[in-house]
């Protein structure tokens, strides 16, 4: 193929980026992702999708088959959700955002540590996974402190700046459009806002878990530090997880 036809093979593989997309108004306007930042088209794996981000395949969305794992009895012993619940110390009244809230596992929980003047957004991209966990809350009477968001692949759909904290449990690795979302939650926080990233540790191979659905510490924080989050700590305290804490600085708008 010649340089001239090539070149249109090879836009057509590239995602569209942010700036494609006309801003809703100046404070909304998306980030134009840099360079080292773009998605490139590669082989499929098993488990993966065929489309790479900083050298890494995206994994598959765990579909709302997967609901029976996500609250499987052993779970909490396993991985010791107790700690890693300990670890955000959450306080009454703060507003929260299980991002990739599944069946609402993490969610309910978060609404019963938050209190009755906290909330809790719930994001999903599956409306079924919404439904299961809008009745997990209502059986436990915690809806009313609970705010189901159909998300988009590209778009949280968070208010700007509202959240104290935003939670991804075992979600990032199979964000379709990372860099995006991130940017989105960035604008999500609070100044001073925690972003939390749980994931399996892609360094150790004792842990039982597919390998495009484990992440490394070097690697989250490659793609993270394009945004405007500062990295706070990494929070050993999970047998199987990283627990990865980053900030939206005080200073930002
Ligand atoms: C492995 S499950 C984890 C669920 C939950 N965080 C837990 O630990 O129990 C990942 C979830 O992320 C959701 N997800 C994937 N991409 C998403 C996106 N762009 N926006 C919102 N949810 C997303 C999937 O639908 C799936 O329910």
């Amino acid at each position: 193929m010649t340089s001239a036809r090539l070149l249109p093979a090879l836009l057509a593989f590239a995602v569209a980026l942010p700036a494609a997309t006309p801003p809703a108004a100046p404070a909304a306007a998306a980030p134009e992702a840099p360079p080292a930042a773009r998605y490139e088209a590669g082989s499929r794996t098993r488990d993966g999708i065929g489309k790479y981000y900083f050298g890494r395949e995206i994994s598959q969305v765990m579909g709302h088959l997967g609901a029976g794992w996500l609250e499987r009895a052993e779970r909490e012993e396993e991985e010791r959700t107790d700690l890693l619940l300990e670890a955000l110390r959450l306080r009454p009244g703060d507003v929260v955002a299980d991002f990739g809230a599944g069946s609402g596992y993490f969610t309910w929980r978060i609404a019963q540590r938050v209190g009755p003047s906290g909330r809790v957004y719930a994001v999903e991209v599956q409306p079924l996974m919404l439904e299961l966990l809008q009745a997990n809350l209502t059986r436990r009477g915690l809806a009313d402190r609970m705010l189901p968001v159909l998300g988009t692949a590209s778009d949280p759909k968070l208010p700007e700046a509202s959240c104290d904290l935003i939670l991804l449990v075992d979600v990032y690795h199979e964000l379709e459009f990372p860099f995006e979302v991130t940017a989105a939650l960035a604008r999500a926080l609070k100044p001073g806002g925690r972003l939390v990233l749980v994931e399996y540790r892609g360094e150790d191979p004792e842990v039982p878990i597919k390998p495009l659905h484990k992440m490394t510490v070097a690697q989250v924080r490659r793609e993270l530090a394009v945004h405007p989050l500062e990295f706070v700590e990494n929070l050993g305290v999970l047998p199987r997880q990283h627990l990865l804490v980053f900030r939206r600085p005080a200073a930002t708008r």
